[in-house]
């Protein structure tokens, strides 16, 4: 370019490509101007949005075209090809739009799109919706009522002592010291200003009543609405050890938990760490980055092995023995000496600390006090609605009859407690629109990403395509047959297809 900027990859889109060059179903990565820009044919239809996703930059021009949506490949953020609007998160802020014309056998981007005006009003909106809960879910539903013009009140009330944050890296680039503190909110504080959400920190719920219609929190103060939302997530199960008192043992949940974590790490040099599920090896790995020895025990053979199988359980170990972590396998701590701890297995461990990556338990006490149904999680309809009319639940907390599986389930993954949000928000309004997207995790461990779709309790049998110690490769979790659930690496395009025929009811 004169002006010395260096001008994207691909067409320039403002020129003109011919029609030829983008086949039906295709997508094609350009730029206008500065911008890189995404060209994608359905039919007679063409569009041009914006090629950068709104989430974490994951390039849209190698996601899936689902009917006039793609799918971003890194973390399945759900883009309109019409409009640029983010339908799904992860992301939330739209990309932008392009008008298109074709004459001649070209195809020509011309000027940006205005934002596409909000949908009319729907009649009958409750006049004042209460969100317990500052995180995914509770953030998501917020975020949707204003963009889908809610006018009525807003009264978000969160235990947390910061805004909603982006939670999984608070295991990942933040607690490594690799991500600045400006990417963790997951909007700035104006946010909730400019959009009239009245966001009430360290505001804990003490006790719902359902019949009164009326929160209660701590202090006494009670609080009224007409629509309720229940988003209280979950809680870290905490470890009791002879010798220590859990609160002395760390955890990781809030970003509290994490800057008391990366306050002790600052002049530790060991840790220990107790579990060696997703959070327990995420921190091991970020705590690495940090170059302090990392010890991990738990007491099964093989990481991550019941959720992920034998042969990428295998792979995780390996992979975390190479950055240098130690673990302790078929070992749970059994008491505290100073700065030694004493392992079931018969060693011992000099470290300066403990966190416990122990797994959560939902937080359903309220729901529970309250006489809502509760089945290990809030048990919600397809709407995510209650047993109490008018009162929603997402996240962590609910237990929802997913239509893939066929059965009653509650997960812990970040997207589905931020998509459960964003479908609550709209059955908080009237609307009556059923959750039935496919349950998706991802999970890092150094360089490498674990894509996770679906969801398989139990398997009969696995299936590897490609191969694990090659990071090349797609892992299929069958009962009787049929596929469950998928987890890959490196095999983005096939793990959002595996999305997209789960939510077809199609063979993964
Ligand atoms: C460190 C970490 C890393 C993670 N990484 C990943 C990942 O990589 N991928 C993935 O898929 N998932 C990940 N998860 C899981 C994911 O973060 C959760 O599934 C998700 O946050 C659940 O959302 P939620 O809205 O249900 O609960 P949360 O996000 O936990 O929000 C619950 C909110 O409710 C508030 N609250 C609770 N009780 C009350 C009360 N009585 N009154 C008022 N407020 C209350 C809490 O303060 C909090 O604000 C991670 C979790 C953690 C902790
Ligand atoms: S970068 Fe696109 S969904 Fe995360």
């Amino acid at each position: 370019m004169e002006d010395g900027k260096t001008e994207p990859p691909g067409a320039d889109l403002a020129k003109g490509i011919a029609a030829s060059d983008l086949p039906d179903g295709g997508k094609l990565l350009g730029h206008v101007g500065e911008e890189q820009v995404l060209l994608a044919r359905r039919g007679a239809e063409i569009f041009a949005i914006g090629a950068v996703c709104t989430h974490y930059s994951g390039p849209l021009a190698e996601g899936l075209i689902v009917d006039d949506t793609i799918r971003c490949p890194w973390h399945h953020a759900c883009f309109s090809l019409r409009t640029g609007e983010a339908l799904h998160a992860p992301a939330f802020s739209p990309v932008d739009s392009w008008l298109v014309d074709q004459s001649d056998g070209k195809i020509i981007v011309r000027e940006k799109r205005a934002l596409t005006p909000a949908p009319a009003r729907r009649s009958g909106e409750p006049g004042r919706i209460v969100i317990v809960g500052g995180g995914a879910a509770g953030f998501a539903a917020a975020e949707m009522l204003r963009r889908r013009k809610y006018e009525g009140q807003i009264v978000m009330l969160s235990a947390d002592g910061s805004p909603p944050v982006d939670r999984p890296n608070l295991s990942k680039d933040y607690l490594a010291g690799s991500a600045p503190e400006d990417w963790l909110p997951l909007r700035p504080a104006e946010f909730y200003r400019d959009n009239a959400i009245e966001l009430r920190l360290q505001a804990t719920v003490e006790r719902l009543d359902a019949g009164s219609r009326e929160v209660e929190l701590a202090g006494g103060e009670r609080v009224p609405f007409d629509r309720l939302l229940l988003a209280t997530g979950a809680e870290p199960v905490r470890a009791s050890i002879p010798g220590t008192s859990p609160s002395e043992i760390f955890v990781l949940r809030s970003l509290a938990d994490c800057r008391a974590i990366i306050e002790r790490a600052k002049t530790a040099k060991t840790v220990l760490v107790l579990g060696a599920s997703f959070i327990g090896l995420e921190v091991a790995a970020a705590l690495r980055a940090r170059e302090i020895e990392v010890h991990v025990a738990a007491p099964e053979a093989i990481p991550m092995e019941r959720i992920l199988g034998h042969d990428i359980g295998e792979f995780v170990r390996a992979l975390h023995e190479q950055h240098g972590v130690r673990f302790h396998l078929g070992a749970t701590a059994i008491g505290v000496e100073g700065r030694e701890v004493r392992l079931s297995n018969g060693t011992a461990v000099r470290v300066d600390f403990i966190v416990a990556g122990l797994g959560v338990r939902p937080r359903v006490g309220l729901a529970e006090a309250a006489g809502l149904k509760v089945d290990r999680g809030v048990v919600v309809d397809a709407y995510l609605e209650t047993s109490a009319p008018g009162i929603f639940a997402a996240g962590d907390i609910a237990r929802w009859p997913d239509p893939i599986s066929g059965e009653a389930i509650r997960v812990e993954h970040w997207v589905v407690a931020e998509r459960q949000g964003q479908v609550a928000a709209l059955n908080l309004m009237g609307e009556r629109t059923p959750f039935a997207a496919a349950p998706f995790f991802w999970s890092q461990h150094y360089d490498i990403p674990i894509n996770y779709v679906g969801h398989a309790e139990r398997w009969d049998e696995i299936g590897v395509e490609g191969d694990i110690a090659a990071r090349d490769c797609l892992v299929r979790y069958k009962r009787g047959g049929r596929t469950l659930a998928v987890a890959s690496i490196f095999r983005d395009a096939q793990s959002l297809e595996a999305e997209a025929n789960f939510e077809r009811r199609r063979p993964a």
